[in-house]
């Protein structure tokens, strides 16, 4: 059977289940039953969501999940994660719980950078397009001038055009090197709309025989849209809460940080535990987290070898721990003002500015490594896995707070499995435990 089609996003939605039912599940009407149990009941609501994307069928529940605690610059605050992976939210609430109680998290923006480029061919003389696009400049900034005056009256705007020449690398290849402020707006749209405005003002000057325009687009490589976060305390105060000492634990996290530093098979996974936490907030905030990841990283293989974004020492017995981080988001624009849940995260955020997202974030990123690499270094991290997996089996069977303690203390001594669980929950519902 042919399962190719013409104008299916013309189709109503009804239509397209219809389509995809009958040609890709077998008629099922439980498939059919599955997509439409997800619409929202409001169907005004429905239509937002619809409309975020083409070709919308149904809505892809994440859990939005809280953890409070956070104490960061002085400052308490809960974080809004959308995550589907359990034990992210458990380990940053832990994370941020032990460092409110050790002076918090300090975090400062270092830099806010954006930038796009203009990708060209030439085949002119190259002091000649140098002297031309010097010439363009105030062109370029003036064709670009609807665009970029509302974005000036906040204080953003273009920061800078330059003549990059890559002909060595590729033939012919020259671009306009941009860089912006997009002030609380990630920026993606103002950045584009300016390149292409600077692309035409290049086809208008240039002669149409030496010159042409191949792209006009940004970067998600933002090295300079930095954010620094740390948390610090002495020593002795990192013990306590495992078998370890407060300078063994210390010596140990310090060993594991310095080893995703040095080897790439470990920094990916090392990474992986960070952006648990960034994504989760990048998601929560109504931000593009393909970008995001992305652009970190292409930052953490910046000199040539994958490694941490994370770093670790001590010094004069202080622990500190920090990470550096690309992050390029918004707090206006995009979805934070079309979906509802992102409103209302960003309004437990207590409407962040841009750069205060960008600390906010990074913090979360900072306490997930911290977490994981507690629990690796410490107890493994299956053990904490487990735990959240036989809560969440247990959850799914209704067991009562009486049962759930009865439960966790067995299990302490047993291994968890899903049939192990169920097993030993059917015996202590039948009075046999
Ligand atoms: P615990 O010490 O058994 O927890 O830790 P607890 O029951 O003693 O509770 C202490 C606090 O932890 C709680 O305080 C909560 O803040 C939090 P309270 O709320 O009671 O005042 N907490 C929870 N919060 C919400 N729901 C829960 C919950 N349980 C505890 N059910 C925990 C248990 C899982 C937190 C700990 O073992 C842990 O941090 N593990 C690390 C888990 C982790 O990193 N998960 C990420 C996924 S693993 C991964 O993908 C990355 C990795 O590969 C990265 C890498 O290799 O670096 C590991």
């Amino acid at each position: 059977m042919a399962k190719s089609i013409n104008g299916f996003s013309k189709l109503p939605k009804t239509e397209k289940i219809d389509w995809l039912v009958e040609n890709f599940c077998e008629g099922s009407p439980e498939a059919e039953k599955v997509l439409k149990q997800y619409w929202n009941a409001d169907a005004k609501l429905q239509q937002l969501h619809d409309e975020f994307i083409e070709n919308t069928i149904s809505n892809f529940y994440l859990p939005l999940g809280l953890a409070p605690n956070f104490l960061i610059n002085e400052e308490y605050l809960t974080l809004p994660m959308v995550i589907e992976e359990s034990s992210v939210v458990a380990a940053a609430s832990k994370a941020a719980k032990f460092w409110s109680e050790r002076g918090g998290f300090k975090a400062r923006v270092i830099s806010t950078e954006k930038i796009g480029q203009v990708h060209f061919k030439y085949s002119g003389d190259r002091i000649e397009l140098e002297k031309t696009i010097e010439q363009l400049k105030p062109k370029m900034l003036e064709a670009a001038k609807p665009i970029t005056q509302n974005m000036e009256k906040r204080g953003g705007g273009i920061l800078s055009i330059d003549l990059v020449d890559k002909t060595k690398e590729l033939k012919e290849y020259f671009q306009l090197f941009v860089t912006f402020d997009t002030r609380d707006s990630m920026g993606a749209n103002f950045i584009n709309s300016c390149l292409e405005k600077f692309a035409e003002v290049l086809e208008t000057n240039l002669p149409k025989e030496q010159l042409t325009v191949i792209m006009s687009i940004l970067s998600n490589y933002v090295p300079e849209c930095l954010v620094y976060a740390e948390v610090s305390c002495i020593v002795d105060d990192l013990g306590g809460d495992s078998h370890l000492s407060g300078e063994e634990f210390a010596e140990k996290f310090v060993q594991a940080v310095n080893i995703a530093e040095v080897e790439p098979y470990r920094a990916v996974t090392h990474n992986k535990g960070v952006m648990n936490g960034i994504d989760a907030v990048v998601l929560a905030t109504g931000n593009d987290f393909r970008a995001v990841e992305a652009g970190v990283h292409a930052f953490a293989s910046k000199d040539g070898r994958y490694t941490s974004l994370t770093h670790a020492e001590i010094k004069n017995g202080i622990f500190r721990f920090w990470i550096e981080i690309p992050l390029a988001l918004g707090t206006v624009g995009g979805l934070t003002s079309l979906h509802p849940l992102v409103k209302l995260a960003l309004d437990i955020l207590q409407r962040p500015n841009a750069l205060e997202l960008m600390k906010i974030t990074a913090v979360a990123g900072l306490a997930q490594n911290f977490a994981a690499l507690r629990s690796l270094i410490t107890t493994g991290i299956q053990q904490g896995h487990m735990k959240m997996h036989l809560m969440n089996i247990l959850n799914q069977h209704q067991a009562t707070k009486e049962e759930k303690k009865k439960m966790v203390d067995f299990f302490t001594h047993h291994t968890i499995t899903h049939s192990s669980v169920i097993e030993q929950l059917e015996k202590l519902r039948a009075n046999e435990l």
